[in-house]
């Protein structure tokens, strides 16, 4: 007498509910845990773009009508020219070594000063003072400028740019809240910023400390 095989026992009635219950709560368990960390990671990636954003705002509104010092009055020797560097106000955390700005101090007398930005007023590079000759050199284009700012040749149209000054104590502070460019005298309603005049009637009419 033959044996007759055994067949195996197929379970086709599908997964138990208890088993589609636990493969529903780990689908839905995963959904929700992708869902959190792409929030999280758009978030992180948001930051620095609502910073930049708003940065132009939030800058504008704590920097306009910002005085920095440059430091004591006594370290600038009247009749000298010296160049020193200040933290601009409207910059924020991040900018490092680039909020750092430069500038020319003349002291012209014991309260009279001059503080010039080292841009030049042609296409922005910086200028330096060389006291042999009593002129500001520009190494891009040849533009030169005399001691009070003037235009003295080439292709700059005009002087130095001025910013405000005044004494405080013993501090020369400048207002540096926004840079001194005609740009920014069509929205200020303050007093004009300083337009130098030619070097021939620049003695008459230079200015003198800002007032409070
Ligand atoms: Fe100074 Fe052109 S940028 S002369």
């Amino acid at each position: 007498m033959s044996e007759v095989p055994v067949q195996p026992v197929v379970d086709d009635s599908g997964p138990t509910p208890e088993a589609k219950a636990a493969a529903h709560s780990r689908r839905s368990f995963l959904f929700k845990l992708s869902l959190l960390l792409n929030g999280a990671v758009g978030a992180v990636l948001a930051v620095p773009l609502v910073g930049y954003l708003l940065g132009p705002t939030t800058k504008k509104s704590s920097a306009v009508g910002s005085w920095i010092g440059l430091g004591p009055a006594s370290q600038f020797p009247v009749g000298e020219t010296r160049l020193v560097d200040f933290q601009s106000p409207v910059t924020s955390l991040g900018d490092g070594q680039t909020a750092k700005v430069a500038c020319w101090v003349r002291r012209i007398s014991a309260e009279q000063f001059q503080v010039f930005a080292i841009n030049c007023a042609h296409l922005g590079c910086p200028v330096r003072w060389f006291s042999e000759s009593k002129l500001f050199m520009c190494p891009c284009h040849g533009g030169a400028y005399y001691e009070d700012g003037s235009r003295a040749s080439g292709p700059p149209e005009r002087g130095l740019f001025e910013y405000k000054y005044k004494l405080a104590g013993d501090s020369l502070v400048i207002h540096a809240g926004e840079m001194p460019t005609l740009a920014t005298q069509a929205s200020c309603n303050e007093k004009p910023l300083i337009q130098i005049e030619p070097a021939s009637t620049a003695t008459s009419t230079r200015p003198t400390p800002w007032q409070v």
